[in-house]
């Protein structure tokens, strides 16, 4: 690493390195930058390539356009190429390298391009890139053979695809569209979800990614099954569920902001599916009361999961959702971040068994650290399962120990 070097690339980062968010930095990006501070990465089908603004944050936690497109570079190579194909591109950052002392092959262009982002080589950068983006061409529009009879060669990363009808959507690939939507959409206007009433139902918190995912399987979401999310803020919640899952999904949300929100990331996800060649499912959403909704009434007869992030809900919210349950079907979940039943299993006493929560079959369940938006420890979580059958059982009991009672008092 040379002095020059840092300068060169210095220079080239050193107009939006300006003490502000980074969204700012962006808009502020200068005429030579657009010129010299764009790169392209060819993801999987998109006429139009994405650009990534080159430029580093300056703080860490700030969105980071090059570690945003060293991820979708290395999630490509990982899911849509075989090994075969994967070795002309070099190592991942997984695989095992050899000594970084030694000297890298010029044919390693992914550690190469690592090598750049550590040495801040602006031009060696768009350089490997180029070569980068080189190979993705050749695969995914491979030369016409030379006998004219030869059937073509397939779109590599196509093939990938048509491969997974059997898996599914690997999970890797599912979280970085979703991670890339979020970024583009929600990340420059996080400042806008802050405008809350402090203390109301309406304080913004998520279910990050990793947990959402988590539920997903907890609830064996997949085509055919319906989610409900009861407050679904910028419906990170519903876009994952039907990326991930396939399973249809709807939202309700009362505040403007995150609703249009929601809106926008819907647009962006469906567009970014279809350049990653991946279906989702449907997402309706929907600007209003939950409590005030006829879709949310029609609808929860139907559902097979109903999320609430019940986390900062006040009481008279929490019980004004309960009596909802009634219209769910059997074996449906509701997944809420406080318990709608209180003690574990089926709580039922005397006192409650006339009580909706009665049919609820609750289990905790605890989520990790990094999971939600609103602190970095652990936390619990609770399913509760519809079982009517189970709480016939339990009534049934209490009927007859009622009239063993009133027989023997009297
Ligand atoms: C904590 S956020 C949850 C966002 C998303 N569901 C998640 O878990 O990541 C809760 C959302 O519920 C919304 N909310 C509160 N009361 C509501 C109501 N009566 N009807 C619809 N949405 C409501 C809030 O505005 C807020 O955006």
């Amino acid at each position: 690493m040379t002095n020059d070097r840092h300068a060169q690339i210095f220079f080239f980062l050193a107009p939006f390195c300006f003490d502000c968010s980074l969204f700012y930095i962006i808009c502020r990006i200068s005429p030579s930058a657009r010129r010299h501070g764009r790169t392209r990465s060819l993801p999987f089908d998109a006429n139009t390539p994405l650009s990534y603004i080159l430029l580093a944050p300056k703080d860490k936690d700030h969105y980071s356009p090059i570690l945003d497109l060293e991820r979708t570079l290395y999630t490509i190579i990982e899911h849509y190429l075989t090994p075969k194909q994967r070795s002309l591109f070099g190592t991942l950052p997984q695989d095992i390298v050899p000594a970084e002392n030694e000297d890298t092959p010029a044919t390693n262009h992914l550690r190469m391009l690592r090598r750049a982002v550590a040495l801040c080589d602006g031009p060696l950068f768009i350089r490997t890139l180029d070569s980068i983006n080189a190979l993705l061409r050749m695969l995914k529009y491979p030369p016409l053979p030379s006998d004219a009879f030869a059937p073509p060669q397939p779109n590599a990363l196509r093939a990938a695809v048509a491969g997974w009808s059997a898996t599914g959507l690997p999970r890797s690939v599912a979280l970085r569209i979703v991670e890339e939507t979020y970024q583009r959409t929600v990340g420059p206007r996080t400042h806008e979800l802050n405008h809350y009433q402090a203390f109301s139902d309406s304080v913004y918190g998520e279910l990050m990614p990793s947990l959402v995912s988590r539920l997903l399987s907890l609830a064996r979401a997949r085509p055919g099954t319906l989610l409900l999310d009861l407050g679904s803020g910028v419906g990170n919640v519903v876009l994952q569920a039907a990326l991930q899952s396939g399973c249809s999904a709807f939202g309700v949300e009362l505040m403007e902001k995150p609703a249009e929100m929601a809106c926008e990331q819907r647009a962006q996800m469906r567009m970014r599916a279809g350049m990653w060649g991946v279906r989702m499912g449907d997402v309706e959403l929907e600007q209003a009361n939950m409590l005030e909704s006829s879709r949310v009434n029609e609808l929860m007869a139907r559902a097979d999961v109903v999320l609430v992030n019940n986390k900062v809900f006040g009481e008279k919210l929490n019980e004004a959702i309960r009596p909802k349950f009634l219209d769910l079907k059997e074996g449906a979940l509701v997944i809420s971040l406080e318990p709608f039943v209180v003690g574990g299993g089926r709580a039922v006493t005397e006192r409650n068994v006339d009580d909706i929560s009665a049919i609820l079959d609750v289990s905790a369940h605890d989520y990790h650290s990094m999971d939600v938006s609103w602190a970095s420890g652990t936390g619990k979580f609770y399913v509760h399962r519809v079982d009517r059958a189970g709480y016939a059982d339990v009534r049934a009991r209490f009927e007859a120990a009622r009239s063993t009672r009133s027989t023997r008092s009297r």
